[in-house]
């Protein structure tokens, strides 16, 4: 028998297995009577269940600022918002205006205040260096004082900007916190990205100062960050005031040059600042995401609308409460890190992980399980990809046996679209354990299509995200702005005004909001993915409609990668297309055309464009694969067919546009890919 459970459920639930304990001993009549009580009280809940996610997401959608308005009084502000929805002057929608607060003050102080000060606030767990650490939230209140404090003496103001490059160190998640404390915005790099990628954002967010670390550690091999730093510097035209490096033991680095200070020293007479009261609407953070150019878009992040957002996710998504330990296994580079490594966790009083590991490899794939048992995780967030990477390596999944995972509760997954079998395999592995599919952006900060379990858990349909969450009033639009019917395929659009958390603009760039967001929807927000949705409302996202990949559950711009392919030498012109990839989900692979004249042999331009986009883009877009073509499919007016080569190479169908300029040249590549083996249709 399926036991539906909700959080108000449990109880029932509970009664329900008391009784079949019991059923043995009862006589035959009273044994189906009790059978038929049992599936009333079931259906009872389920009726319930179904209707409190109706009633919730109904209201969230049709009276926004009263559901709204209910979940900002959740939060200790400093002033309560005067109005909770607003537009701006460019009318773009503002939450909470005229409200007061300071996000640090909600994820730290408040806590103390309130009774958690001895509370484990943040655990370190390092496999790669044997490190563990546990931070209390009084603890992590002073360290975080005293890093603001050290950047107040630097002259760091509200609204300034600090860029933080750091690995997986609590010294980057004292860095966010102590901006958040003084009203300071953070931009934080993720360490894969090459000093290219810095010195662009240097020169976008033009931060006063620096943060970072000597290095990093990828499973056994030292990741020095200076050489890139200084790289960074020095390609940027902004110059930023101060460069402070944390030394990391066994790979300290010579700090050289009057902008470099050691993170220690700066720290050893700082004072302690106190939180500085910050509007709703002021930034938080930059978060730098990939697009269809080379050049990132800067989200931005407001205080107000993300700290109610958080707060109420933990509860009717990730259903952890104060004082549980939540895990996201991610890094704090991507948002995912940033919302559930660092602020939602936190806000609401749990005990949050920073692991600097992998899933496999430090040392096994058994890590995962291992962390889980020793801290007594009840939530894990992470990618599809580092299940597929568990899967591979241990694919009965005997390391698990070895663990207890009785405080184990729910496995969310995210970042990428979750295939049927990586879903069915995790939910064979953890048993009664939810598997939980959601999906959501940088440009959200949250999750817009999940399971709620405050309202009750729906059945899970595999290679379904969810159903909408409430706030966004999610539609699948055609390209002439209408809503389309159930199983018809099309653009995943958000309804406006998005709820609280999603990005109000871009950073220094209103326009490309516009246009890349607003313009192509008119009334809506673009998410950039395409969808379909099922006669239950469940989603199911199909992929990226324009060129952003999504690598490892790492999301990259396959514009970024031909802007740096085209600067060879002997490149004519180029395409880089996202495949198919059973492991990372998908992969960039470079189709060149040479110059007229230009020699070289397909192994050597492969090794040198994988060289330029490591050092250009980082080790993280995973370039590995790049070939010669005589020529590239394009329409008689110059627009490369990259969605046809991609399906192509994943072996799907697709119909030849009439504008094609020459249809031979397709076959031109699906015969290249087939010599070199370039995609899973021809990689047998
Ligand atoms: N600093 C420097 N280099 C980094 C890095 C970092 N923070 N993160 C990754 N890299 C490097 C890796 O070492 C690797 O280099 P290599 O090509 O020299 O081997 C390259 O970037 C690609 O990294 P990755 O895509 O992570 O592949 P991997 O083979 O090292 O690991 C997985 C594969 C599945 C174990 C790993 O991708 C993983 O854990 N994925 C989970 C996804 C995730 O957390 N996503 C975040 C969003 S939820
Ligand atoms: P990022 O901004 O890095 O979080 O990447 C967001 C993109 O990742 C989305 O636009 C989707 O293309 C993809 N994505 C994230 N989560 C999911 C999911 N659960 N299912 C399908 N795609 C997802």
């Amino acid at each position: 028998m399926y036991i539906e459970k909700s959080s108000h459920a449990p109880y029932a639930a509970d009664a329900i297995k008391s009784l079949l304990q019991a059923l043995p001993l009862l006589s035959d009549k009273t044994h189906t009577r009790c059978i038929d009580r049992m599936f009333s009280i079931f259906s009872c809940i389920n009726i319930f269940v179904m209707t409190t996610y109706q009633q919730a997401y109904r209201e969230s959608i049709d009276s926004p600022e009263t559901f709204w308005a209910q979940q900002a009084e959740a939060l200790p502000w400093y002033r309560f918002p005067s109005t909770i929805l607003s537009q701006d002057d460019n009318s773009f929608y503002r939450w909470y205006k005229g409200g007061s607060l300071n996000t640090c003050y909600l994820a730290l102080d408040h806590h103390v205040e309130q009774g958690r000060a001895e509370q484990v606030a943040l655990i370190y767990d390092s496999p790669v260096t044997n490190t563990k650490r546990h931070y209390t939230y009084l603890e992590l209140r002073d360290e975080v004082a005293r890093v603001a404090g050290g950047l107040q003496r630097l002259g760091v103001e509200k609204g300034d900007r600090v860029i933080i490059y750091m690995p997986m160190i609590p010294e980057a998640v004292f860095a966010m916190l102590a901006c958040a404390r003084i009203g300071a915005i953070h931009s934080v790099v993720f360490g894969g990205f090459a000093a290219r990628e810095l010195a662009i954002r240097i020169d976008d967010a033009q931060p006063k100062v620096v943060l970072t670390a000597s290095g990093g550690i990828e499973i056994n091999r030292i990741i020095h960050y200076m050489p890139l730093v200084d790289d960074a510097l020095v390609q940027a035209t902004h110059a930023v005031d101060r460069c402070v490096v944390f030394q990391r033991p066994g790979m300290e680095a010579v700090l050289d040059g009057p902008v470099y200070l050691d993170w220690n020293e700066w720290l050893a007479d700082a004072p302690m600042a106190d939180c500085m009261p910050v509007d709703a609407t002021d930034p938080l953070y930059i978060l730098y995401t990939s697009g269809t150019t080379g050049k990132p878009k800067g989200i931005v992040r407001d205080n107000g609308g993300h700290a109610v957002a958080l707060r109420y996710s933990m509860q009717a998504i990730y259903d952890t409460q104060p004082g549980e330990v939540f895990w996201a296994a991610s890094d704090v580079g991507w948002v995912v890190g940033h919302s559930y490594i660092v602020y939602g966790p936190l806000i609401s009083g749990c005990t949050t992980l920073l692991y600097e590991g992998k899933p496999v490899k430090t040392p096994d794939p058994g890590a995962f399980w291992r962390v889980i048992a020793e801290h007594g995780v009840k939530t894990l967030f992470t990618a599809p990809t580092a299940i597929r990477a568990i899967k591979k390596e241990d694919p009965n999944g005997l390391l698990l046996q070895a663990y207890d995972l009785s405080r184990f509760r729910r496995l969310y997954l995210a970042g990428e679209r979750c295939d049927a079998a990586t879903y069915e395999w995790a939910k064979s592995l953890l048993g009664e354990r939810d598997v939980i599919d959601n999906w959501w952006q940088t440009e959200s900060g949250w999750p817009m299509i999940a399971q709620m379990p405050l309202y009750g858990m729906i059945p899970v349909k595999p290679g379904a995200a969810g159903r909408p969450v409430c706030g966004f009033d999610i539609q699948i639009l055609d390209g002439h702005n209408q809503p389309m019917g159930p199983l018809q395929e099309g653009a995943v659009c958000i309804k406006l005004p998005l709820p609280p958390s999603c990005l109000p603009t871009l950073w220094n760039n209103d326009d490309r909001f516009r246009a890349g967001y607003l313009a192509p929807y008119p009334g809506y927000y673009f998410s950039g993915d395409g969808g379909y949705r099922d006669e239950e409302g469940y989603v199911y996202i199909t992929g990226r409609m324009d060129d952003v990949i999504n690598v490892a559950g790492h999301r990259l711009s396959t514009a970024d990668m031909e802007e740096v392919v085209a600067q060879h030498p002997a490149v004519a012109e180029c395409a880089v297309i996202g495949i198919q990839d059973s492991m990372k989900g998908q992969a960039p692979v470079g189709f060149v055309v040479l110059k007229e004249g230009i020699a070289i042999s397909d192994e050597q331009i492969e090794r040198e464009l994988i060289q330029m986009v490591r050092d250009k883009v980082g080790a993280v877009a995973s370039f590995k694969r790049a070939t010669i073509v005589n020529r590239l499919p394009k329409t008689r007016s110059g627009k490369i067919l990259r969605r046809i080569m991609r399906a192509i190479a994943d072996g799907q169908a697709y119909s030849m546009p009439s504008t094609i300029e020459d249809p031979v040249v397709l076959s031109e590549i699906e015969d290249r890919m087939k010599e070199g083996k370039i995609g899973e249709a021809f990689d047998a």
